[in-house]
C-alpha cells in the first residue's frame, strides 16, 4: 500500500500490511494478527505529524473509530466524548454549533482527535489539556482498557506519556469538558492584532474561531495544496542566562518567559533570521510564510526532509549556541 494518502507531508514509501479499525474489536483483533505474524505496529491517525524515511515493513493500523456524543451536562459545562478517528477540526466546529467554547483558539489544526493528546497540541495560548477531562485506551502491555485522568496523562508543551511511552497505548476516544459560558484566552500577539484590526471588541468564541483560521491560512501552508507536517520544530527553552545573552546580540530576539524562570525561543524566528525561510532543495523546503515549516513540493523523500532539517538544525547550533527538537514522529 502507498502511503502517501496518510501522511501529510505526502511522502510516497509503502506499507507492507494496512487495515482500517472502526472499533475496539477490529483494532484488537489487528493486534493480535501482528503479533501471531511476528510484525510490529504502526498506529496511524491522521498521518498529519509524522515523517517515513523508508518503506514500512509493519501492520499499519488505520484508526477511525468514529463518534462525538455528549456525556453529561449542567449550568456551567458540557462533557463530551468524541471517538479517535473522529476530525479534530470538524469536531471543534462541532463544538462551537453546540454553544460550547474553549477549543476555538485550537481550530484548524490538522489530524484527528485521537492524536490531539500525543502531542498535547496547542495554539494561540490555548493547549489542548486545559480543556481536556481523560483519555480512554487501550493499554498494548497489559491488553487491558484503561481511563486516565488529564493528570495522569502527563501532559506539557508539546509532550504527554503517550509520546515519553510511544507505541505502548492506543487512544480510542477523549473526553472534552467545555464552559457553555466562554472565557477566552486573547493573549497572544497575532490574535489580538487582527481583532483590533477587524474593530472585534466584543469577540464571540465563533469569531476567535475565525480570527485563528485567517491568521493560520495565512502563515501556514494548506497541507492538501503543499504538503507539510507543521511545525518541524519544537520552540526551543533556555536559561535565562542564555536568553540575556542573545539579547544583547540579536534585541529583536521573540522570546517569553516561563513559569520555570527559562525562557522560550521562537524557533522559527532564529530560523528566518538564520536566512532560511524559502530555502528549496530539490523537493525539500523552508516554507515561504513560516521558518519553523517545512514543506514537499512534490517528490521529497523523508531523508530530504530530514537532511534539510539537520542542516538548520546545525546551523542554529552554531550561531546561537541552540539546539532544535524535530516535532514530529520520524517513522521509517
Ligand atoms: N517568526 C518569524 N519568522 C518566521 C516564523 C516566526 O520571525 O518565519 C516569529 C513571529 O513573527 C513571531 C514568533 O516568531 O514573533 C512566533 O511565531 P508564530 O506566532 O507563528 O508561532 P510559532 O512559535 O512559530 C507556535 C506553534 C504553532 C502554533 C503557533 C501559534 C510550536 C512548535 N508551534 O508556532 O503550532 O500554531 O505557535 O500558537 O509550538 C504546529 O505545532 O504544527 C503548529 C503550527
Amino acid at each position: 500500500v502507498s502511503m502517501r494518502p496518510y501522511n501529510s507531508l505526502a511522502v510516497d514509501v509503502r506499507a507492507r500490511f494496512f487495515v482500517s479499525v472502526a472499533s475496539l474489536e477490529q483494532l484488537q483483533a489487528a493486534l493480535v494478527w501482528a503479533q501471531q505474524q511476528g510484525v510490529s505496529v504502526l498506529l496511524l491517525g491522521g498521518g498529519s505529524n509524522l515523517v517515513l524515511t523508508a518503506d514500512l515493513q509493519v501492520l499499519v493500523i488505520h484508526l477511525q473509530l468514529r463518534g462525538i456524543s455528549i456525556l453529561s451536562t449542567d449550568a456551567e459545562f458540557t462533557r463530551v466524548a468524541v471517538q479517535a478517528g473522529e476530525n479534530w477540526h470538524a469536531f471543534v466546529l462541532w463544538s462551537l454549533a453546540q454553544g460550547l467554547s474553549g477549543l476555538e483558539n485550537l481550530s484548524l489544526i490538522p489530524g484527528n482527535v485521537g492524536a490531539a493528546p500525543v502531542q498535547n497540541i496547542g495554539a494561540y495560548g490555548v493547549e489542548l489539556k486545559d480543556h481536556l477531562e481523560s483519555v480512554l485506551v487501550f493499554d498494548r502491555e497489559t491488553a487491558l482498557v484503561q481511563r486516565l485522568s488529564n493528570e495522569q496523562c502527563q501532559f506539557a508543551y508539546r509532550d504527554s506519556l503517550f509520546k515519553r511511552e510511544s507505541g505502548r497505548r492506543v487512544i480510542l476516544s477523549v473526553i472534552f469538558k467545555l464552559p457553555k459560558h466562554a472565557s477566552l484566552q486573547l493573549d497572544y500577539g497575532d490574535l489580538r492584532g487582527y481583532l483590533a484590526e477587524q474593530q472585534i471588541s466584543a469577540p464571540t468564541p465563533h469569531d476567535v474561531s475565525r480570527a485563528v483560521c485567517e491568521i493560520r491560512a495565512a502563515k501556514l501552508p494548506d497541507p492538501k495544496r503543499l504538503a507539510n507536517a507543521g511545525s518541524f520544530f519544537k520552540n526551543p527553552v533556555v536559561t535565562s542566562a542564555h536568553a540575556e545573552q542573545l539579547q544583547k546580540n540579536y534585541p529583536h530576539i521573540v522570546c517569553f518567559a516561563q513559569a520555570d524562570g527559562q525562557v522560550k525561543l521562537a524557533a522559527g524566528w532564529l530560523i528566518d533570521q538564520a536566512g532560511w525561510k524559502g530555502v528549496r532543495q530539490g523537493d525539500a523546503a523552508v516554507h515561504a510564510k513560516q521558518a519553523l515549516v517545512l514543506v514537499n513540493h512534490g517528490a521529497a523523500t523523508g531523508q530530504q526532509i530530514l537532511a534539510l532539517a539537520s542542516q538548520i538544525q546545525a546551523d542554529i547550533q552554531q550561531r546561537y549556541g541552540v539546539e532544535l527538537e524535530i516535532e514530529p514522529n520520524v517513522i521509517g
